[in-house]
């Protein structure tokens, strides 16, 4: 069971981020830090409503408000002893895309125009 849920999605994504961090050349060690990231890119959900959660069908506006969320949500969590971790950002920023806004935390992040067009990689969009 992963942390938030007994489908393995979070190892998976583990998993996923492992492959692709070896296909870029990251070193062990970096590929510690997105291993850790995977697992608990989500752990924000925990603070989701569970109505939200177990939605069958599309959610409301509303409801995709709350659940973008969960990033955020993951770093208060995650962020108990005010330390900073890689790990931590790669939760807080499991969304967004390299070439553009995809939730709420990414009109933070500033966007280099040499960026803007760059091929699209995939990004994990189910929450
Ligand atoms: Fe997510």
């Amino acid at each position: 069971m992963g942390l938030t849920g007994p489908d393995g999605h979070d190892r998976r994504v583990s998993e996923l981020c492992v492959m692709i961090g070896r296909e870029l050349g990251m070193s062990p060690a970096q590929q510690l830090v997105v291993s850790r990231s995977g697992l608990m890119h989500d752990v924000g959900k925990l603070g989701i409503p569970q109505s939200i959660l177990d939605k069958r069908g599309p959610l409301t506006e509303s409801e995709w408000r709350v659940m973008k969320t969960h990033p955020e949500l993951g770093i208060a969590i995650l962020g108990g002893t005010g330390r900073i971790t890689r790990e931590m950002l790669g939760v807080l920023y499991h969304h967004e895309r390299m070439d553009g806004p995809a939730t709420r935390t990414a009109w933070r992040r500033p966007r280099s125009p040499s960026k803007r067009g760059s091929s699209r990689l995939p990004t994990h969009t189910t929450c």
